[in-house]
């Protein structure tokens, strides 16, 4: 990974987040990182990181291996169109990170290309991103490659293509749904006698602890909820408070809207 090189395409919330996490690990070099944008003043600062900024996509990607296109979906197709001459097939692998765009379409833009979907989330900036991929290809090098380079970024996961809307609603939205449940959390603790920092470092080091648990462990989530729970006490009481409340449901219901959103 140390020398290949990579170019993103687009630097808004998604690929600066990309970016950092890559400049993070000690394992990336970033002489090999090239990014673009039209307005590139907000990213100036990543030349003094050693990183290449562009404001013209067709130059970025010109010595790159791994061609990362983050911007918004209806954004890419005008990308493609900018690097279709100077894209080589045979020896680039093209990354989109935008949601809704298929591989299909992608390659209707660039024929024989090898397309790679993936989905990062936000937290790929500390290198703890969960990132689900999807590719074009079958061959074992190509994803190995292509998985290599996120893992530099956290875990990955490759899943069918057709599951990438699902991904990204759980995966890369998943971030708020988890932030806005500790948000409440915080809430709850000042309601009960905390000051919001304490509440906050409370409640960061509890949910960083229970999804350790489940990580280590590898068990359902109940199995630890049934530790906490003593009959009658105050974990259960105010569990099924909460349950009366459609705590669940309302996490259910939230992420089906979302999945109902982007699969239109
Ligand atoms: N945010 C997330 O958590 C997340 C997670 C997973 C995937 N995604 C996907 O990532 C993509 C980007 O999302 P985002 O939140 O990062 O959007 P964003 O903040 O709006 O960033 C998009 C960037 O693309 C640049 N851009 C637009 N057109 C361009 C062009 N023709 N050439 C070069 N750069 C161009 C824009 O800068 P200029 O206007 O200066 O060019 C902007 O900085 C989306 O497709 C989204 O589905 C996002």
């Amino acid at each position: 990974m140390e020398h290949t090189k990579i170019a993103v395409l687009g630097c808004g919330n998604l690929g600066l987040s990309l970016i950092n996490g890559l400049l993070q690990n000690e394992n990336f070099n970033p002489a090999g990182l090239s990014v673009s944008k039209r307005n590139t003043s907000p990213i100036a600062h990543l030349a003094e990181k050693g990183i290449t900024i562009f404001d013209r996509n067709a130059e970025a990607i010109s010595d790159a291996r791994l061609i990362i296109v983050a911007v918004k979906p209806y954004d890419v197709a005008t990308i493609l169109e900018e690097i279709k001459t100077t894209f080589n097939a045979e020896k680039q692998i093209l990354v989109s990170v935008a949601s809704t765009v298929t591989i299909t379409e992608i390659q209707q833009i660039l024929p024989g290309a090898t397309v790679f979907r993936a989905m990062p989330n936000t937290a790929a900036a500390i290198g703890e991103s969960l990132t689900c991929i999807s590719s074009s290809t079958t061959d074992k090098e190509l994803i190995s490659e292509t998985g290599a380079f996120f893992s530099l970024l956290g875990e990955t996961v490759f899943i069918k293509e057709e599951l990438m809307e699902a991904a990204t609603v759980l995966g890369a939205c998943g971030i708020a749904y988890v932030l806005r449940f500790m948000r409440s959390m915080v809430q709850g603790g000042i309601q009960i006698g905390f000051d919001a920092e304490s509440a906050s470092r409370i409640v960061n080091q509890v949910v960083k602890g229970a999804a350790e648990l489940l990580i280590t462990g590898g068990q359902h989530p109940e199995q630890e909820i049934d530790k906490v729970t003593t009959p009658k006490g105050c974990t259960i009481t105010g569990l099924n408070e909460m349950e009366h409340h459609g705590f669940s449901p309302a996490l259910i219901r939230g992420i089906s809207a979302s999945y109902q959103l982007i699969e239109k």
